[in-house]
């Protein structure tokens, strides 16, 4: 059965002080989950010194950069996180699409850093991580498992990223810079829908006491980390929008889904704004809104399963995108022909052109999915649509001659970006979109039963209890106790 999480009292007091001797010799302090929802708590004798650390460098105090509010530079911090409003010139709907950007996270570029530290610190404090003798294992679809040898690394943890072997180049190149040994990247069969193989491998992993696997799919610390410092961190762009633009409202929220971490952001820009939440997915395997299977290239977004911790019954719509779609895009909005298409024939800005580097494959997806809710619920000008670009464009530079190959059969000229922009951005449609009835919940909600307690082992009193989203609210009280159970840590490491 998988571990979920969910302890917040020191489970293993041996263990626990293994690692604040591991953690005093090596000078590392964590962040709480308060500082990096709120970075300006962080005391300034961290952050002073952070201006002459490299944002991508194994250095211990990048942690105190896991949170949105990196500056452009990724060096300084900003008051509001980084975010892209998209206009209508380049989306066709008049609803302001406000975009966070995700590769300002340290170390790898995206926000699944954050996924990875939200797990792992709960577990070192509660001592049922043991730096000095465990293995992390990072189960993912690529971002992920960066973060977490990220972190293992910063931590001085032994760190094992486990991935399908279809993903792209770029998270290849960059595990081989980082892990200890070639042997910790685990090449699982297949691509981004391969999420089972990953289980299987977890499991087989897992057998060894000495592995420790941080299921994304099913750690809570990943669903509170998104709640409480993603959800926030969005909130905040939409003020800031909403500052010059009075009388804004946050219609809504797309996540496309891999773990379903980060669309637990959602539940708190519901609670603060009546955001509704748009869970996004391939069309080529359209899990949550059929049932489906197939095969599809917006890498991060495995699916096949409904993750553990993806509060269903909280989601409002379903939307689906074709990766046909995100792979033209991303080679118009790459490529110097696409771009002078954009600005010369529909007066897209300069900023917002060079704005379009920071959007991988999920990033268009998000995108996609919020033009199509716009022109599903006929929303004007005030009324926005805020969603994530989990990492940018530089994450699949090496997917650009395949995306070519494959979509582009004439060559990328401006009459091909021209079809490719008319076809899937303007004219996006409200097809493979479901607002959900209950029934679609309880449905969506019923398929995770085969893979969490006939595959996993969870107790089926367990699974059933998420059905209430006071089972959801009540997590939250973990957190506070977790950031004590940090306070405690960092004292007695003398950091
Ligand atoms: C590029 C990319 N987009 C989207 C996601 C999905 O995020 P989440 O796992 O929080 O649902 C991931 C997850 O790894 C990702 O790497």
């Amino acid at each position: 059965m998988p571990t979920l999480g969910l302890e917040a009292h020191v489970v293993d007091a041996d263990v626990r002080a293994r690692s604040i001797a591991r953690f005093r010799e090596r000078g590392i302090v964590l962040p709480t989950f308060a500082q990096l929802a709120d970075p300006t708590t962080i005391p300034t004798s961290i952050t002073a010194r952070l201006a002459d650390i490299d944002p991508d460098a194994p250095h211990p105090l990048n942690l105190f950069r896991i949170h949105w509010h990196n500056a452009a530079d990724r060096k300084g911090f900003s008051a509001v996180p980084g975010y892209v409003v998209l206009p209508r010139e380049l989306t066709g709907v008049a609803a302001p699409i406000i975009v966070a950007l995700g590769e300002r996270f340290p170390m790898i570029a995206a926000h699944k850093v954050l996924a990875a530290y939200g797990c792992l610190a709960p577990r070192l404090v509660t001592g049922q991580f043991d730096p000095t003798r465990h293995r992390a294992i990072w189960p993912s679809t690529g971002n992920y498992c960066r973060g977490g040898i990220a972190v293992s690394r910063i931590m001085d943890c032994h760190g094992v990223a486990i991935l399908p072997e279809g993903m792209s180049q770029e998270r290849f190149d960059w595990l081989d810079n980082w892990v200890k040994d070639p042997s910790d990247i685990v090449r699982t069969p297949g691509s981004e829908s391969n999420v089972k193989e990953i289980y299987d491998e977890c499991n087989r992993l897992a057998a060894d006491e000495e592995n420790v696997i941080f299921n994304q799919f099913a750690e809570f610390g990943n669903v509170l980390a998104h709640r409480l410092v993603t959800g926030r961190a969005l909130g905040r762009c939409f003020e800031d929008l909403r500052s010059r633009q009075r009388g804004l409202e946050l219609f809504a929220f797309t996540s496309a889904t891999g773990s379903a971490g980060t669309i637990s952001a959602g539940d708190w820009l519901k609670s603060e704004y009546g955001t509704r939440i748009v869970a996004v997915e391939a069309a080529e395997c359209p899990t949550l809104l059929r049932n489906g299977f197939g095969e599809h290239n917006i890498q991060g977004i495995g699916d096949k399963h409904v993750p553990y911790v993806h509060n269903v019954w909280n989601t409002d719509l379903v939307v689906a995108v074709s990766d046909a779609a995100t792979d033209s895009l991303y080679q118009v909005f790459q490529s110097e022909v696409g771009r002078a298409f954009l600005a010369e024939r529909h007066g897209v800005s300069q900023s917002v052109l060079s704005g379009l580097d920071a959007f991988g494959f999920s990033g268009l997806a998000n995108v996609l999915a919020a033009i199509k809710t716009a022109k599903y619920y006929d929303l004007g000008p005030d009324q926005a649509i805020v969603t994530v670009a989990t990492d940018g464009g530089s994450m699949y530079r090496t997917e650009l001659d395949k995306v070519a190959a494959k979509h582009f059969p004439h060559g990328v000229d401006t009459a091909a970006c021209a079809e490719v922009f008319g076809r899937y951005m303007l004219g996006a449609g409200v097809d493979n979109l479901a607002e959900l009835s209950r029934t679609d919940k309880e449905r969506m909600f019923n398929l995770g039963y085969y893979t969490w307690v006939e595959q996993q082992g969870v107790a089926i009193e367990d699974f059933v209890a998420r059905r209430e989203q006071q089972w959801w609210r009540g997590l939250g009280e973990l957190v506070p106790r977790w950031d004590a159970l940090i306070d405690g840590f960092n004292a007695e490491a003398g950091a």
